[in-house]
């Protein structure tokens, strides 16, 4: 059996106060110092996942004990610590790693990290998680009635690993794209190898947020960025970051729009146990981690993901193993809960209006 790893961290403070009892004692400042000073560790074995071939997989989670904004702070050091992980998970019988949250937005999206690393592949599961982007948008456009071909598609985060390839997919398929992050040079560029669709750009979010009728939010923002006041009536949105990039508030005041929690697949096997709580309803998980499994379910050698310049294929491949290994898109969800017919509802009667 090929086995797995794959590499988490905590989201903030709260993540780790919530774990750790000695935490609730001391000033947050103080808790990012202990947990950075502390080495990567295995949390979790993970058990039962079953492919519809009837082929099986199991794994491990390893925790590299720093926050988002400790990771962009010190890149370097963040990298030495996931490699660390990478080396414990190979030590564990993993042959294949997965990078989990912004483990692989650090640096070159685990080229480094791949490069340091001979005994185990890595993969960013970013393909797949482009992918499940992608369907969840297009599914949730159909429920709520959106016209593709007249509708305008922002990605906020549209340089980065998973936005590109996913402005790529997505481009042909809608009236107008709109590529949305902070480096205009990089954005510029994007746009020119998409000129034949039309696409523009801009590096005011508020602003490219607010003329979107579809939103994909993929940045690596480690706050909110999308408020309640940037949207308009009707918009179908996917949060694909962690942490999120749309403010909670959005769920609480704006019933008029659908966000849709990115990522979120269910796993196949009837026993599948993470016995780890990543804040999933049971057989959930990232798509990030499910690309990781699948890669283990095919018995891939070697790294796949990696880097900011995915190919169409690989997504659109990640896609077939899914069908083929019986892992289904959870795409119902908004602020972790279950979407209600209602809510579909409203949305509907807000875009009539509009
Ligand atoms: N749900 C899942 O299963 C899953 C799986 C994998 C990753 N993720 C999450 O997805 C997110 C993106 O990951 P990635 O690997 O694609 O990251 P990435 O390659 O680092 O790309 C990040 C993108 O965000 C832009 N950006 C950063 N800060 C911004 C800001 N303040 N305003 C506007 N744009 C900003 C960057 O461009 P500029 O620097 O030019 O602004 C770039 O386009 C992360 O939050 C990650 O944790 C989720």
């Amino acid at each position: 059996m090929t086995k797995f790893g794959f590499v988490l961290h905590p989201l903030s403070v709260y993540d780790i106060k919530k774990r750790k009892w000695w935490a609730k004692f001391l000033p947050d400042g103080l808790i990012e110092t202990v947990a950075k000073a502390t080495r990567p560790y295995v949390a979790s074995h993970i058990t039962g996942i079953r492919s519809k071939t009837g082929k099986e997989t199991e794994g491990w989670f390893a925790i590299v004990p720093m926050t988002p904004k400790q990771m962009l702070a010190d890149e370097d050091y963040a990298v030495k610590q996931i490699i660390r992980a990478g080396e414990l998970l190979a030590l564990q019988g993993a042959s294949i790693m997965g990078l989990g949250a912004f483990t692989s937005v650090v640096k070159d999206a685990g080229i480094t990290v791949a490069e340091a690393l001979d005994s185990i592949g890595v993969t960013t599961g970013n393909s797949y998680t482009a992918y499940t982007a992608g369907e969840a948008l297009l599914l949730g456009a159909k429920e709520v009635g959106i016209d593709l071909k007249n509708a305008t598609l922002s990605v906020v985060g549209a340089t980065g690993s998973i936005g590109n390839v996913l402005s790529k997919l997505l481009a042909p398929q809608v009236g107008r794209t709109l590529l949305v992050a902070r480096n205009v040079e990089k954005l510029a560029q994007m746009a020119e190898s998409l000129a034949e669709y039309n696409v523009s750009y801009t590096t005011n979010v508020p602003e490219g947020v607010r003329e979107a009728d579809l939103l994909v939010t993929v940045s690596s923002a480690p706050e909110a960025i999308v408020k309640a006041e940037d949207l308009k009536p009707g918009t179908v949105v996917v949060d694909v970051s962690r942490p999120r990039n749309v403010a909670a508030e959005v769920g609480k005041k704006r019933s008029d729009v659908l966000v849709l929690d990115g990522g979120v697949v269910r796993v196949p096997g009837d026993d599948v146990e993470f016995n780890f709580n990543f804040g999933f309803p049971p057989k959930t998980a990232f798509a990030c981690m499910s690309e990781t499994m699948m890669l283990a379910l095919e018995d891939w050698r070697g790294d796949f993901s990696l880097g900011r310049d995915l190919k169409e294929e690989q997504v659109l491949m990640t896609g077939e193993w899914a069908r083929k290994h019986g892992f289904e898109v959870v795409w119902m969800r908004s602020f972790d809960l279950p979407v209600t017919e209602e809510q579909i509802d409203r949305v509907r009667r807000a875009r009539e209006v509009t």
